[in-house]
């Protein structure tokens, strides 16, 4: 055992393990969650939330994450930020840098100061797109294998991604979407692996599909039904998937090529228009597998 003077200063900050193999996910507690206002179609003041509820299926979401094997971590719940809980929305992670989101609207910027204060005590580099370029993090910008897939026009800005391209020096497919149901790209695609993701076709424009087709070889088609039951917003375990209730057609597709399949109940958050995965951000990067080999 060293002696206490040889032994390093203990952090002030629990920072972030960059060298561990295990899965991390960055969650927020849902105590100040609610529709308080509307920003996108699934939104209405008029259904709110029933707060039991959400802290059972919150608790529910996270108890499974950890069973498939990922390490959840805690981003402080703030009063006035209903929003916060969708972490996926907070940055990009890319190895060790965060690029933080710009909301575009208002009710969600307040947020962007306890994203920064979480990242930089945690340890990433933090950077930020210019004042004006709104982006939206990993709701609308998503690795499959190195290529980086970045939703835009409904709330992230097709400047930013390009931007983002040249900072990590990575492949872009800018993917314009066009259904406001599917305002974020997480909502309606969801890379497995490299080379592999599901989506839902209906958000996209020919081209984009034409571009979806193109660069990932094995696309998993949702329809409608299960589109709206938030199918693609998947959390992705290595070979784990975890979703909304009531997918059975893609749990069926997903079990055929060999993952694991799990459902747990998301409907207090499909009020705000989220579900599984966007209350997570994997901040080991979502192209872990690639840059760890
Ligand atoms: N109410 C939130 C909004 O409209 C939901 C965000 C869902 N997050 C996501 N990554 N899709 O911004």
């Amino acid at each position: 055992m060293n002696a206490p003077e040889e032994r390093k200063p203990a952090r002030s900050t629990a920072a972030f393990d960059f060298t561990s193999r295990q899965p991390r996910i960055l969650m927020c507690p849902p105590d100040h969650y609610g529709i308080l206002y509307e920003i996108n179609p699934w939104m209405s003041r008029q259904k709110q939330a029933d707060p039991a509820l959400v802290a059972s299926q919150w608790e529910s979401l996270r108890r499974l994450i950890e069973q498939v094997g990922a390490r959840v971590l805690l981003l402080d719940a703030v009063s006035g930020l209903p929003d916060l809980v969708f972490t996926a929305n907070a940055a990009m992670i890319y190895r060790d840098r965060a690029v933080l989101a710009r909301f575009r609207y208002p009710e969600r910027q307040g947020e962007e100061a306890c994203d920064e204060a979480w990242l930089t005590a945690s340890g990433f580099t933090v950077d930020k797109l210019p004042v004006g370029v709104y982006f939206e993090g990993a709701g609308d910008a998503l690795f499959c294998g190195d290529t980086l897939f970045a939703g835009y026009r409904i709330r992230s800005d097709v400047a930013g991604h390009q931007q983002i391209g040249v900072m990590f020096s990575c492949r872009v497919i800018p993917l314009e979407l066009v259904d406001p149901y599917y305002y974020h790209l997480d909502t309606c695609f969801c890379p497995l692996s490299p080379g592999m993701a599901i989506y839902y076709p209906g958000a996209f424009d020919d081209y984009g599909r034409r571009a979806l087709a193109e660069s990932v070889e094995e696309l998993i088609a949702v329809s409608s039904n299960e589109a709206r039951r938030f199918a693609c917003n998947a959390v992705v375990v290595g070979r784990s998937v975890i979703t909304n209730t009531e997918c059975p057609e893609l749990h069926r597709a997903l079990e055929a090529r060999g993952f694991s399949t799990f459902e747990t109940p998301l409907g207090e958050f499909v009020k705000a228009g989220g579900s599984a995965k966007c209350l997570t951000l994997r901040l080991d990067g979502e192209d872990a597998a690639a840059w760890r080999g």
